[in-house]
């Protein structure tokens, strides 16, 4: 079990550069990889613990992956491919899913496990498979594996997604770049990963129209050829640092992100009284004093990214009010608000709301993260506890941050891994 040891009393200041983003991004743009028989390069893309699952089952699927430097590598999908995603490995990474519609598309079959849900609810899939159907596939759940087939080809289709989900959305763009003739997704995820993914695709030849809007229009093409690709840089590690220099006080300055991707996030923690500001490579944001309570509401981008909740609760639980958050997007992610609570903030969960009574200051404690967002949170709380604070569980913050420990530390806090 990985162990994080948090030390308040440092106000965080300097520049770090914002890592690509692997695990909500470079995963997915390694699945649309499936499509192209070639070797397709990507960079900018730090190893986290759910780049190294991905990796395992490309492998599986019959695809090579190597590195080619610290943070990018290299996808060879030439060989034909095994169109067969176990259990033992989606069962470990619900982004598994996302090699569904490469997979059909390319082999016209796949055999995926299905995902399960997780420690922040339940995670259905009914819109992906909904959407493989309304492109001509034919579908079957048995003994826990979702079995589709298109033999002879997906065909183009009117999807209406009943809400804009990422993964859904994803999945069958991939699908529809390779399908005969013209697929339109309405209630299309908005997400900048999104916009990534569909600037990956049509690099690689694909047709794609509205990227980053409600509606795609995606013309199928006969093939696509491998490219080499960079990530966007990781808005949610962005915002994670932000909201702890909020929590810690004091001034930093990150590259290798865009501001549009943080618009929101950057209103809120303004009405908060915490100052982001755009540079032209990043964001600064700086905090002098106590910041202000306010209410949030998460919602698909370009409203507050769920992925943000805990975090700025965590803020929150430190500053002067009562606010009411409220999760939109899954039904079980107030789980952390125990373990915050046990380092001795007002909070309490009601449902799909959380009303959270700022103190003045928080008291350092063993916790437990329960997924990657809660440990980032705990942590980032452990900055304005009086005494030490021990994340436990944190391989779940590894799965999405390279080294979050590293990071905060190049900005003056003390923040270490625990040896085991
Ligand atoms: N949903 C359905 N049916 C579907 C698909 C989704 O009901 O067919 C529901 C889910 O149950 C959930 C909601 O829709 O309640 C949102 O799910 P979505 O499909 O949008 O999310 P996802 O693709 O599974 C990605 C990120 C999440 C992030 C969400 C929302 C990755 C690997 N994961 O998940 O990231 O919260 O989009 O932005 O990209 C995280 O990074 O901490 C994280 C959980």
């Amino acid at each position: 079990m990985t162990r994080f040891l948090v030390r308040p009393g440092h106000r965080i200041e300097g520049s770090v550069r914002i890592p690509g983003a692997t695990k909500n991004s470079g995963t997915k743009q390694m699945a649309a990889a499936l499509l192209a028989p070639g070797v397709t390069t990507i960079a900018n893309i730090p190893p986290v613990a759910d780049l190294d699952v991905m990796i395992e089952l490309l492998g599986v699927l019959g695809a090579r992956v190597a590195w080619t430097g610290p943070d990018s590598l290299s996808i060879d999908a030439s060989n034909e491919l095994e169109p067969e995603a176990p259990y033992d490995i989606v069962s470990r990474m619900r982004a598994s899913i996302n090699v569904l519609g490469p997979l059909l598309a390319r082999c016209g079959e796949a055999r995926v496990a299905m995902p399960g849900g997780d420690n922040i609810g339940s995670r259905k899939i009914n819109m992906h498979l909904g959407g493989f159907e309304a492109m001509g596939a034919e579908i079957d759940v048995l003994h826990g594996y979702i079995e589709a087939r298109a033999p002879a080809g997906l065909s183009g289709g009117r999807i209406v997604l009943e809400f804009p989900s990422v993964g859904a959305t994803e999945n069958l763009i991939t699908a529809a770049a390779r399908a005969k003739g013209t697929t339109v997704i309405e209630n299309a995820a908005r997400e900048p990963e999104i916009t990534d993914l569909c600037a990956f695709l049509n690099r690689m030849g694909a047709q794609i129209m509205g990227a980053g809007s409600s509606t795609l229009e995606i013309e199928g093409v006969e093939e696509l050829v491998a490219v080499d690709s960079e990530l966007m840089g990781d808005r949610i590690e962005a915002g994670t640092l932000i909201m702890a220099c909020g929590i810690a006080g004091g001034e930093i300055e990150l590259s290798g992100v865009r501001p549009e991707h943080l618009e929101l996030v950057i209103m809120k923690l303004g009405e908060m009284g915490l100052r982001v500001s755009p540079t032209p490579d990043g964001l600064w944001a700086q905090s002098n004093s106590r910041l202000r309570a306010v209410d949030v509401a998460t919602l698909p981008f370009p409203g507050f990214a769920t992925d943000f909740m805990p975090m700025v609760v965590a803020l929150l639980s430190v500053a002067d009010g009562t606010a009411i958050v409220t999760e939109n997007v899954y039904d079980g992610r107030f789980q952390f608000i125990d373990e915050l609570a046990r380092m001795g903030a007002d909070v309490r969960n009601e449902g799909r709301h959380a009303v959270v009574r700022g103190v003045e200051r928080l008291s350092g404690a063993p916790v437990q993260a329960s997924d990657v967002r809660a440990g980032a949170a705990l942590t980032i709380a452990g900055l304005a506890a009086e005494g030490e604070t021990v994340v436990h569980a944190c391989e779940h913050v590894d799965r999405g941050y390279p080294d979050l420990p590293g990071r905060l530390r190049a900005l003056g806090a003390d923040v270490t891994r625990l040896a085991d």
